[in-house]
């Protein structure tokens, strides 16, 4: 845990930094695309070089980098170094820095490191989850209508649209609130900590969201894939909350248009 906070931690002053001159950057006719993506890309080689350092041998999973396979195929780091690009290359102070650690293929640890606010998330398996150093749990809401529920919108270029619009339609009309924040790390942080009641998101990577899994885990809550089972990675989507709106928001993204 310990050399995951570093490397979360360090990578965040970085993104920092560099948040600062994207906001410069921003009036520019160029734009700060090409800084974002360095700024991305740096962050992702000191996490790298920190846990390799500390960890010799373990693999790794990275977004920028992708898989990079180590002497010891048991431990594998799984890295989004900057989850919320959209929003920093716009200026806007919600992305993270997440981080997670598979032994034999189980999700044992994780950290979602938010810069901009200081805020630190962290799991270990049957530690419990943490902000900083507040214990988390979930939210203790059962009813969707009390709910407020995080989604990932699709976009140009991205996700099923018309597949989107139902589930939205059908969970808008019976929640007190939908949110769209755009780092899904982040996203599944607040589920831990009880800030958003539930959410779900297709066609995301495991980087986006191992790290949030084992948070979620740990505060007590249930993440899953669209059809309730163990398959995120594999089908890339998610369906995260307590028990009742867990389960609530399975049924009611699934109800058929009449
Ligand atoms: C994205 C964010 C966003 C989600 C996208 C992801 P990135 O990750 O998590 O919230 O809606 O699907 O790709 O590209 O900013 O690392
Ligand atoms: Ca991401
Ligand atoms: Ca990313």
């Amino acid at each position: 845990m310990n050399v995951m906070v570093q490397a979360a931690v360090k990578a965040g002053r970085s993104l920092s930094r560099d948040f600062g001159e994207v906001q410069n950057l921003q009036v520019s006719m160029k734009g700060p695309g090409d800084y974002v993506s360095a700024a991305d890309k740096k962050a992702e080689q000191i996490i790298h070089a920190e846990l390799a350092k500390a960890r010799p041998g373990y693999s790794f999973l990275m977004e920028e980098s992708g898989a990079v396979a180590g002497d010891d195929p048991q431990h594998r780091w799984i890295v989004d170094p900057l989850d919320g690009t959209t929003n920093f290359l716009h200026g806007i102070p919600i992305f993270s820095i997440s981080i997670a650690l598979e032994r034999q293929g189980q999700l044992v640890a994780g950290v979602v490191y938010n810069p901009a606010m200081d805020e630190l998330y962290t799991a270990e398996r049957g530690g419990g989850a943490f902000l900083n150093d507040r214990r988390l749990r979930v939210a203790a809401r059962k009813n969707l209508s009390d709910a407020v529920i995080g989604t990932g919108v699709p976009h140009l270029g991205r996700g099923h649209h018309g597949n989107f619009l139902i589930e939205l339609r059908n969970v808008m009309g019976e929640v007190s609130g939908i949110r769209r924040m755009g780092s899904a790390a982040l996203d599944l942080a607040y589920v831990a900590a009880g800030r958003m009641d539930g959410f779900w998101e297709h066609g995301l990577q495991p980087w986006d969201v191992a790290a949030g899994i084992i948070l979620i885990r740990e505060a007590g809550g249930f993440a899953t894939d669209d059809k309730g089972g163990q398959g995120i990675f594999e089908s890339g989507s998610i369906v995260a909350g307590n028990e009742p709106i867990h389960k609530a928001l399975l049924k009611t993204m699934r109800k058929p248009i009449k």
